[in-house]
């Protein structure tokens, strides 16, 4: 019996190797599972045994009927992998095939918020510098009026490289080397990466990203920054959102303030985003201290000056709800695609 069915497939295996088209596996498999073959009428004479016997006579059936359906698939493959080459050695292509779908790409959320931060300096009438990552203690530090004592210069707060270079630790590097290159009248905006020896947390991040405000000119006053301010908040948030500034302290400005908007999500009554002040914090800022328009030549009675220095990814936080900045920087593509659609 055991015999009987090697034999049979054996045979099988002969005869589908034989066909060339798939009308000719289609017979096959009539001829060795169909209704009339072989191993079906095997099947019907079960019953002829006692019913110890039928299992493993079952089984060896079973086992046949795997193996030439195993064949007959690798088969139809070939055959079909054959017929395929024929028809493109014919040059002849089957247009109706279904192309390959290439998958689109979108935007990281910081640099859609990027590019929207710069729309809006932009429309009004800011222009775009840039500046390098790495650059030195004269542009992050010294030039900006910063003594040599400050704390913000130490190794855990600074990135300093075995050339003497740093990573910069703020955009405010690009008010120098703007003010450097260029007389007043001056208004920029620089969006950048910046760097700090932090240690990541939900609200902070070694490498992050800021936008850096310079403007200079004759009559430049605190009122310019205020409005500015309220300006860019009312096009990126709404008109309904508002803004102020609370005393603070930089070396590079005199005097200094912190930027704060009106809660975006609470409407200033209160909530857990803005841990219940109404307020958000937007960043620094300030009128651009004489000593550093001294330190690079530009005549301080002449000319005043504002600066301030946004958070992007706060503003992104806040924009789609992110909860953990870390979030920004652990690329998970099922985090990233949710941004495929805007194409900002
Ligand atoms: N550079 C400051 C910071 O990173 C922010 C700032 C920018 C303050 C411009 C004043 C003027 O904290």
């Amino acid at each position: 019996m055991q015999e009987q069915l090697k034999e049979l497939v054996k045979q099988a295996e002969t005869d589908i190797q034989a066909c060339v088209t798939a009308n000719d596996l289609m017979n096959a498999k009539a001829q060795y599972l169909g209704k009339k073959s072989v191993l079906n009428g095997l099947f019907a004479r079960m019953k002829e045994l006692s019913p110890e016997e039928r299992p493993a006579f079952g089984n060896m059936i079973n086992q046949s009927r795997t193996q030439i359906e195993a064949l007959l698939e690798i088969r139809s493959k070939q055959v079909k992998e054959q017929a395929w080459m024929n028809n493109s050695n014919a040059s002849s292509y089957d247009l109706s095939m279904p192309g390959i779908e290439s998958s689109r790409g979108g935007f990281h959320p910081l640099t859609i918020v990027r590019r929207e931060i710069d729309e809006v300096f932009l429309s009004m009438g800011f222009e775009i510098a840039e500046g390098p990552d790495i650059d030195d203690d004269f542009h992050n530090f010294d030039a900006l009026n910063t003594p040599a004592d400050h704390p913000s210069r130490n190794l855990a707060d600074t990135f300093y490289l075995e050339n003497g270079g740093l990573l910069r630790t703020q955009t405010s590097t690009v008010q120098i080397r703007t003010m450097e290159r260029y007389a007043p009248p001056i208004r920029i905006i620089s969006p950048g990466r910046c760097y700090r020896n932090d240690k990541p947390d939900p609200s902070h991040s070694p490498v992050f990203h800021q936008v850096e405000a310079l403007v200079v000119d004759k009559g430049i006053s605190l009122g310019d920054l205020t409005d500015t301010l309220q300006q860019f908040a009312s096009i990126m948030f709404g008109k309904k959102v508002g803004s102020r500034i609370r005393p603070h302290f930089f070396p590079f400005t005199e005097p200094s303030a912190e930027m704060d908007i009106s809660c975006v999500v609470c409407g200033g009554s209160g909530c857990r985003v803005c841990k219940n002040s109404g307020w958000l914090e937007m960043g620094g800022a300030g009128m651009v201290d004489p000593n550093v328009f001294d330190i690079l030549g530009i005549d301080s009675e002449l000319y005043t000056g504002f600066a301030f220095g946004l958070g992007i990814e706060r503003i992104a936080m806040l924009k789609y709800n992110i909860p953990d900045m870390r979030i920004l920087f652990e690329n998970d593509l099922k985090m990233l695609r949710q941004f495929k659609g805007e194409l900002r």
